[in-house]
């Protein structure tokens, strides 16, 4: 099943008025629970790494995993990458392989905000990701009791929300209408009316953060009145935390994996209960039908090479592989030489690109444009350059087909 691009997906969500969930992954527990719920609620479902939590699990070694399971789940799914704290960070969770993101400048003025995350939304466009942009202060840090943190709710205002909009070009809005990060202190109040203000005014998904803890009166004014993506990872971190207690209660000497059972399916029933309640469940199949898949491109060149000696060639694809895999939007460059002696074609260049935009961004790239003109071609003599995608969505699974999944 392929991945489906964030912005149709929201935007699904938007016109049929219900609520993807974005829940928190932060071990394997949750990245399987989390795709057994959206399952077995035949629910879309978007799976959220945040940069908060990098000390507590490796990204590198986490998006393979992720992006595994999002590939063969029978339903759709997209990767976000939640809380980036700047621009190099975003472009390493795209190269990562997620397909939406956010760069929370929400703590900066507003002009800073606003041209920090234009930035963002030029380079994440680029590669195909979407951007969410954050206006206006949601305080408390998740899977924390929000009074541990006593910093100030901001509430997003209507004239800098359109302003902040129209300038930066982000796809989706997160805004501070009264819910906080982590554990609420009593019952959140939430302003329905600046919400609603909003969503009549811009017209696009809107996505509340703090998503744990409201009651489900609140989670239907939410989403009645635009919101479409809701950030969640405090209640499943407490039903996790539950499940580990009750464990350590039916055997106090048990061992790590005995310690850690059934946090997938302590996670899944709480993230069912969500898709349930913000009316994701049910949708999988119409969004599969609609929305756009998320596929990769290979951008291959096979070549000769006139007037190099063997050892100067590897030099050079030793820098191309360097400096190409920092163009944003690439995922992987490999550079070959052909097995057959008498190949028509010595070597390749093989890059994988995150989304087709990147072909045309890829290409202008002043990093690439630098490599190609002073470092390949000159050398590259006959050479042939093609852009493939999947025939089918089905093939962008290929290189996981084989774990016989
Ligand atoms: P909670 O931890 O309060 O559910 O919030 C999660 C969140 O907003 C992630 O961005």
């Amino acid at each position: 099943m392929p991945m489906v691009d964030m912005k149709h997906m929201l935007q699904h969500a938007y016109r049929h008025g219900y609520a993807v969930g974005a829940f928190e992954v932060v071990s394997l527990d949750f990245l399987d629970g989390i795709i057994m719920a959206a399952e077995q609620a035949r629910a879309p479902v978007i799976l959220s790494l945040a940069e908060s939590r990098f000390a507590h699990f490796n990204f590198d070694l986490i998006m393979p995993a992720v992006e595994a399971a999002a590939m063969r789940a029978q339903v759709p799914v997209a990767i976000h990458f939640d809380h980036g704290t700047c621009l190099e960070s975003a472009v390493n969770g795209i190269r990562l392989g997620c397909n939406g993101v956010l760069v929370d400048l929400s703590h900066l003025d507003f002009v800073e905000n606003t041209q920090m995350t234009k930035q963002v939304v030029e380079t994440a466009h680029a590669c195909g990701v979407s951007v969410e942009g954050e206006l206006g202060y949601v305080p408390g840090a998740e899977g924390e009791g929000a009074e541990i943190f006593p910093g100030d709710l901001a509430y997003t205002l209507l004239a800098e929300a359109k302003a902040y909009v129209e300038r930066t070009g982000v796809d989706f809005l997160a805004v501070s209408v009264g819910t906080v990060h982590g554990r609420m202190k009593g019952k959140p109040k939430l302003d329905y009316t600046r919400l609603k203000q909003i969503n009549e005014a811009l017209k696009i998904p809107l996505v509340i953060h703090g998503g744990s803890g409201l009651s489900d009166d609140q989670c239907r004014r939410l989403i009645a009145n635009g919101v479409t993506k809701i950030n969640c990872y405090t209640a499943l971190s407490d039903v996790a935390a539950k499940q580990i207690r009750e464990n350590v209660r039916i055997n106090t000497a048990s061992g790590c994996t005995g310690l850690t059972k059934d946090i997938n399916r302590a996670v899944a029933t709480e993230v069912e209960r969500c898709m349930r309640l913000w009316g994701a469940a049910g949708r999988a199949a119409e969004v599969l039908a609609q929305c756009q898949p998320w596929n990769p491109v290979e951008h291959l060149i096979i070549y000769n090479v006139e007037g190099l000696d063997h050892r100067d060639v590897e030099t050079m694809m030793a820098e191309g592989c360097r400096v190409l895999s920092t163009i944003p939007g690439v995922r992987g460059v490999f550079s070959g030489e052909a097995v057959q002696t008498d190949a028509s074609y010595r070597y390749t260049w093989l890059i994988r690109f995150c989304h087709p935009a990147v072909i045309d961004s890829y290409r202008e790239h002043p990093v690439h444009v630098a490599f190609a003109d002073n470092l390949f071609r000159p050398v590259a003599g006959k050479r042939i350059s093609i852009d493939f995608q999947p025939v089918k969505p089905a093939t962008a699974r290929y290189y996981v087909e084989h774990e016989g999944a």
